[in-house]
């Protein structure tokens, strides 16, 4: 019976379309799958969509839509760009699906019976960017946007009694997370002692209810982690879930490391579940020398890689670059010069010209392999030790590691054939055989690489096969069974053509540019068509609809119960109105009277936490914060900005 080998992504947040980052993690995730599968394990791989919080509620609301749309629309964007991609995977899990919904409050159920949540208050510093609570400093270590102070009833999960647990738990595993530095921190912060963790909220709705008492809404990293099991039948299907789980390996940026090698063990022991075997994190890519932010324009979408090069090339890139776990920096000129190099070059060139001689010297049919030589022995001796050495990095997930073997290989071969010059071969008739075996140990070492490579970069290496004249699929060949003298004398190569076309340097920069201007131009499209502020262009006549008046705020008080909403009385001329402002985070009440602001007049009175507002203050959106538009010049009160 073959063994089974579940992987999984994190499941992705839904607030954005996926970019280079979500790309690197779901990249290693296949690799590493379609591994297992040519190594004949039976394999499941999952990812998916997280898809509730207050962020997403938040970002529904300002777009005038309900959250279910919104998620709607980027879980079907992640589904399709990996699909599209050719990233296979077998379940996608949304968190928004009734099967997780089960599955979540089937384990709440379980923690719950094992005597290890009880009913408390939280306090604390929240970053909504992040969905996480900070432990000190009014800003997300994480983000570095400033967090908001809550208050609020919740269910806690007794997370310290777990700690000894914890500790044995990786004293029994020391490979549970890899790399090994990251394991030694998750050991480090668990030696220093574990708080209880909040693991529901009343502060918004949209999130799944907590069984019986349903004002609580489950704290997002109980419920998304919870998609591990709830798409393996956790819940619905016991004998699906018998069979895959204890996942073999949860695959995350470092970014999650906490969430997965302390918080979700600990929930599936109190649970009586088996815990994860393997955590797999990775490092994170920084383009162009800068974290990737959309402000910064520096924001690689997956559309805009795809649209760029084709998938082996940027598979390639990403997983050769860095080692697993290490951090990188992603340029587009750095992927080109990567590609050209080895791609194109090392292997690309290879493949051209040794099947380019068997087609000239022999007719197009693969020639015999003969007795080898002392040479063609040392060759062979090279294939099967990488062979050994690449399976033993993969099973240790060091792809990188890997890869590296393989292109070692690469090298031994271009050398075996200049050292034996099959072309001087060609020119004497009397040394055909010797020309033959030359070719046969080259196409046969070419074989073994362009398997090795399946996993990797699927399409050339099946492109390598289909051209030596293999006609079964790449998926077919089982690595470990990788026998030397898999290639058949005597029978015909394919139709040739180049493996990896060159990216040249000029064309590929215009292409780079052209494809990400394009790529801005339609988001802003889509954004006009969402009703979102880069909207198509207005006339005069629409822009005159808004009133925009000149004001003094005269007063500013908090609003009871609302950690973003102040309470401002503001002196407009003529009249002094009461509007609601949602700048509590930047902006002190003391620090606001006196100040000249900018009121939207005619807009229809609204309640905000039961207060009326009437009228709205204009402020720009720097990344998310407010920042209060304002006058540097003395100007008349009540003045209408045209
Ligand atoms: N929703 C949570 C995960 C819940 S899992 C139960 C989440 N989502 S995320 O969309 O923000 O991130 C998903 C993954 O993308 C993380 O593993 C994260 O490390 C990875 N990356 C996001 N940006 C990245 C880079 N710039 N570089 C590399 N990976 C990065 O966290």
């Amino acid at each position: 019976m073959s063994k089974t080998f579940y992987l999984t992504t994190p499941l992705y947040y839904v607030n954005d379309v996926p970019h280079v980052g979500h790309t690197y993690t779901t990249v290693i995730a296949d690799a590493i799958v379609r591994y297992r599968r040519m190594c004949g394990d039976d394999v499941s791989f999952l990812t998916g969509t997280d898809e509730h919080g207050l962020k997403i509620e938040r970002s529904a609301r300002q777009q005038g839509i309900e959250p279910q749309e919104l998620v709607d629309t980027y879980a079907g964007k992640f589904r399709s760009t990996w699909e599209r991609l050719g990233l296979n995977f077998d379940e996608f899990i949304r968190t928004t699906q009734k099967r997780h919904y089960r599955a979540v409050a089937k384990l709440f159920r379980a923690v719950k019976k094992s005597g290890s949540v009880y009913l408390g208050q939280y306090q604390g510093n929240y970053c909504v960017s992040c969905e996480a609570y900070v432990a000190e400093g009014r800003n997300c270590p994480d983000c570095g946007r400033l967090t908001e102070f809550m208050t609020e009833d919740s269910y806690f999960f007794k997370l310290s009694a777990f700690q000894e647990k914890l500790l044995r738990f990786y004293r029994d595993n020391p490979d549970f997370v890899v790399p090994r530095a990251r394991m030694n921190e998750v050991v480090r912060f668990v030696e220093g002692g574990l708080q209880d963790l909040s693991i529901s909220r009343t502060s918004f709705r949209w999130g799944i209810p907590v069984p019986g008492d349903e004002k609580h809404i489950f704290y997002v990293w109980f419920d998304a982690l919870t998609g591990y099991i709830s798409g393996m039948g956790y819940g619905a299907d016991d004998e699906k879930f018998e069979k895959w789980w204890p996942v073999d390996v949860h695959l995350i940026g470092k970014d999650i490391l906490r969430f997965h090698a302390v918080y979700w063990p600990a929930f599936l022991m109190a649970a009586g579940l088996a815990p994860p075997k393997r955590i797999l994190s990775h490092g994170w890519w920084t383009i162009e020398g800068e974290k990737m932010s959309k402000s910064k324009g520096n924001f690689v979408t997956a559309d805009e890689l795809s649209n760029v090069v084709r998938t082996d090339y940027f598979r390639y890139f990403l997983l050769r670059e860095i080692p697993l776990g290490s951090d990188g920096n992603f340029s587009f000129d750095g992927l080109r010069t990567r590609v050209n190099s080895d791609l194109v070059n090392d292997l690309g060139n290879l493949a051209q010209r040794t099947l380019k001689m068997i087609r000239s010297y022999f007719g197009g049919v693969i020639p015999e392999a003969g007795e080898s030589d002392e040479k063609g022995r040392e060759l062979r001796k090279s294939c099967d030790e990488t062979a050994r050495l690449y399976q033993d990095r993969l099973g240790d997930l060091q792809i990188n590691k890997a890869m590296e073997a393989v292109w070692e290989l690469i090298g031994r071969v271009n050398k075996y054939l200049v050292v034996n010059e099959p072309w001087v071969l060609a020119k004497d008739p009397s040394r055909r055989t010797q020309l033959g075996s030359v070719l046969y140990h080259a196409a046969e070492a070419l074989r073994v690489i362009a398997v090795m490579l399946g996993p990797i970069v699927p399409g050339g290496a099946a492109a390598v096969l289909r051209q030596l004249g293999i006609r079964r699929p790449l998926e077919d060949h089982r690595i470990p069974s990788m026998e030397w003298a898999g290639l058949e004398s005597g029978s015909s190569i394919g139709r040739l053509s180049h493996i990896y076309p060159r990216l040249d340097k000029k064309e590929f920069r215009v292409k780079v540019k052209n494809r990400r201007a394009a790529g801005a131009a339609s988001k802003k499209t889509s954004a006009a068509k969402a009703g979102g502020r880069d909207d198509a262009r207005i006339d005069i006549k629409e822009f005159a609809k808004v009133r925009m008046q000149v004001a003094r705020i005269v007063s500013a008080e908090s609003i009871p119960k609302s950690t973003r909403l102040l309470k401002l009385k503001v002196d407009l001329g003529s009249e002094v109105r009461q509007v609601v402002a949602g700048i509590a985070g930047q902006y002190s009440p003391e620090s606001l009277p006196g100040r000249l602001v900018v009121i939207v007049t005619n807009l229809k009175p609204a309640k905000l936490m039961g207060v009326e507002s009437n009228g709205m203050i204009v402020a720009a959106s720097d990344g998310g914060k407010p920042v209060l538009a304002t006058f540097t010049e003395e100007v008349r009160l009540g003045s209408v900005l045209t």
